[in-house]
């Protein structure tokens, strides 16, 4: 399908779940494989997609409605794939963000209630037919990654939703795994060396492509 050399993954998951501590064993393992890999994240990863996630991210934004704040994620988003994502992987590196579109799905389809249609239809605007290569999603039960999430730093407006708003996050993005080969459910709940050898195991295989 791609004639990409360098592959664009993104890892996704409820508040948690352990992201940055397996997106940096990720590019340890793409490095190690002798390739280029720019790190990234959303809402974010530009100068503007950090302003625009500052907005978002802000607990004083109390009244932000969700198609706002869809739309928001996906301004963010076009610019930090014309800016910085297509760029890296034209210029043959691989790319690893943490989460993507697939975060519209659960956190403003699911968790806000607007719907995969909604955000499919942004998707294909902001987006046209560039997808992510692959997608790893790391799934725990929301109360252990709430309590893993909230130990250190001051909740932001996300982190302030109540454990239902996480339910439906997390059933979002188990009901993705569907919809296309290029999820990669990943059981997040064991420690960290178990999770660790589910991920080296599934970039051995991705790197030996
Ligand atoms: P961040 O601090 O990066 O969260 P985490 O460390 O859990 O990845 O904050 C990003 C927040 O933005 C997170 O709560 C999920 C949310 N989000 C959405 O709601 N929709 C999106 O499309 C994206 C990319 C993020």
């Amino acid at each position: 399908m791609n004639t990409r050399p360098g592959k664009f993954i993104t890892v996704e998951g409820v508040e948690g779940v352990g992201k940055s501590t397996n997106i940096n064993l990720m590019a340890k393992l793409i490095r190690d494989a002798g390739h280029e890999v720019l790190l990234t994240r959303e809402p974010g990863g530009t100068r503007l997609g950090e302003r625009v996630r500052q907005i978002l991210l802000d607990k004083a934004e109390d009244t932000m409605s969700p198609m706002t704040e869809l739309m928001l994620m996906f301004a963010a988003r076009a610019q930090h794939v014309e800016e910085l994502i297509k760029p890296a992987l034209a210029d043959g590196q691989w790319v690893v963000c943490d989460r993507f579109t697939d975060s519209s799905y659960a956190y403003q389809g699911g968790g806000r209630g607007l719907g995969d249609e909604t955000v499919a239809m942004l998707e294909t605007l902001a987006l046209g037919d560039f997808r992510p290569d692959l997608t790893l999603i790391l799934d725990l039960d929301v109360a252990t990654g709430l309590s893993r999430a909230t130990a250190d730093a001051e909740a932001d407006r996300f982190e302030s939703e109540e454990r239902a708003f996480f339910e439906k996050v997390r059933t979002a993005f188990l009901d993705r795994v569907a919809t296309s080969d290029r999820y990669r459910l990943i059981d997040a709940s064991g420690n960290m060396e178990e999770v660790q050898a589910q991920i080296t195991s599934l970039m051995t295989e991705v790197l030996s492509k």
